[in-house]
């Protein structure tokens, strides 16, 4: 295991082999529609454009660096997950991936149900009018008033998390007058891996309850006692940023066995499996995603086929994409500040934000891709890194990729598929400015999180 290896997924982890990037991409201009959003396209002067807009004038108007949504590629990339599904499925787009006012609007539109894993996130949910019911609650250690919150504006499902959580939400939910829907999370002790997953007997992290040992049967048992609750399900994620679907095939298998066990000692048939995020997305040309259609066919026909075997009905299923919705619809665009070249090495390429708006390099090792978006070039490749502004070494956005070696102060570069968890886990570091989403669709440009502002940082720091 390496020194960064990170539960949501060991290919966060991967430590680049000595030259990876060994080969330059053919054409530095081209665009890899793989990594870049529908809508983006090199015009004819050479600039790249989203939503039929420059970038030269996205930079002018929003000023950098900040992250360009394309909606039109969000709402098409939902809808295909919707429709992949189908009506006797339910899709939750994972809120922690990127959740706005306008996010939830579009996601409404498109009939999607959200998953949320915090007081904040659901209150975002419901101010901008996701129907409580369509909302699941989650988290490892929700508190009290998240709880009553959940249940008070009556959230469809609460995902209980612990036998802490199981009394916590029952007790509450009683006090209120409520009955409340919920899952029980189960770890199916499968280590999800990129091209490979690990069977393991027990699961060492913090989220839900533990299909071995019998602890989750015995979750189960408790949750069906008590009155403030209706268990409807069970939940199973098994990571993030996952290409193989062998491991959720296994967690399909465990969690319809625990159906089963659960039909014959209660003689209930709990009517929902939810089976989380995870899908991976591509963030260099060398990742190959699974399309929404080809998971749905998978889970439906794993669920289908052992609910036949174990004589159950088959339970309505619910998945929870995050990333795979919301990570290619956007780029961050910078502009190059300064630029130090190291003879033989790489050259260094300094931009206007860094860790602050990407941490995903610096956490997780993740790889990302970079262009020249403000104009083509035909010089020759330099291997550089992207790295930001931040007062440390390791603010780095992009490790090892190719620009134009006559890449100069001022030009814009864009890094792609910066959607999923990169505004989401933005800091202000070095009070830093958190950049802006803008939403870019049919030759509008609009923002849906403004800038911060220097009076922010004051308003926060009450003297
Ligand atoms: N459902 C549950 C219960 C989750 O915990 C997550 C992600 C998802 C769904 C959505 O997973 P997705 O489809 O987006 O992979 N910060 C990390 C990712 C952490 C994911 C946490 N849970 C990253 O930047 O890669």
């Amino acid at each position: 295991m390496s020194r960064s290896a990170h539960p949501a997924g060991p290919r966060h982890a991967d430590v680049l082999p000595e030259g990876h990037y060994a080969a330059p991409p053919a054409d530095l201009n081209a665009l890899d529609p793989k990594v870049w959003a529908q809508t983006v396209t090199r015009t004819a002067e050479g600039t790249v454009s989203v939503g039929g807009i420059d970038v030269k004038r996205l930079a002018e108007e929003f000023g950098t660096p900040a992250y360009f949504i394309d909606e039109a590629d969000f709402r098409a990339r939902a809808r295909a997950w919707r429709t992949a599904f189908g009506a006797d499925a339910d899709v939750y787009y994972a809120g922690k991936a990127f959740l706005s006012r306008a996010v939830v609007r579009w996601l409404n539109e498109e009939g999607l149900n959200l998953d949320v894993c915090s007081g904040g996130e659901l209150t975002t949910a419901l101010s901008a009018g996701m129907p409580a019911e369509r909302i699941a609650f989650h988290g490892n250690n929700k508190s009290a008033e998240e709880i009553e919150k959940a249940v008070s504006v009556g959230v469809g499902h609460i995902v209980l998390d612990s036998f802490q959580e199981i009394v916590r939400v029952a007790h509450i939910a009683e006090r209120l007058g409520k009955r409340q829907r919920v899952l029980i999370r189960v770890t199916v002790g499968v280590e999800a891996h990129t091209h490979e997953f690990i069977a393991t007997a027990h699961e060492d992290q913090k989220f839900g309850i533990a299909l071995a040992d019998g602890q989750a049967a015995e979750a189960v048992r408790r949750a069906l006692k008590l009155d403030g609750l209706e268990l409807v399900g069970i939940h199973s994620h098994i990571g993030s940023q996952i290409f193989d679907m062998a491991g959720f095939e296994v967690a399909a298998r465990r969690v319809v066995s625990l159906l089963a066990e659960i039909r014959d000692e209660h003689g209930v048939e709990l009517p929902e499996i939810d089976l989380g995020g995870g899908l991976g997305i591509a963030y260099t040309s060398d990742d190959d995603p699974r399309e929404p259609h080809e998971i749905a066919k998978a889970l439906s026909e794993i669920v289908t086929r052992e609910c036949e075997v174990a004589g159950l009905r088959t339970p309505r299923i619910s998945v929870e994409p995050g990333r795979a919705i919301v990570g290619p619809t956007a780029f961050t665009l910078y502009e190059v500040g300064t630029i130090k070249p190291l003879d033989g090495l790489r050259t260094y390429v300094s931009v206007d934000g860094g860790m602050s708006d990407n941490i995903r390099t610096a956490l997780y090792d993740a790889e990302y891709s970079v262009a020249l978006v403000s104009r083509t070039s035909d010089a020759e490749p330099m291997l550089v890194r992207v790295v930001g502004k931040h007062c440390e070494s390791g603010d780095i956005v992009v490790r090892d990729a190719f620009l134009p070696a006559d890449l100069a102060p001022g030009d814009l570069i864009a890094v792609p598929a910066t959607g999923a968890y990169c505004r989401s886990m933005a800091s202000n570091y070095n009070h830093a400015l958190r950049p802006p989403v803008v939403a870019v669709r049919d030759g509008e440009a609009r923002v849906i999180v403004r800038r911060e502002t220097e009076e922010d940082l004051l308003r926060l720091d009450v003297g």
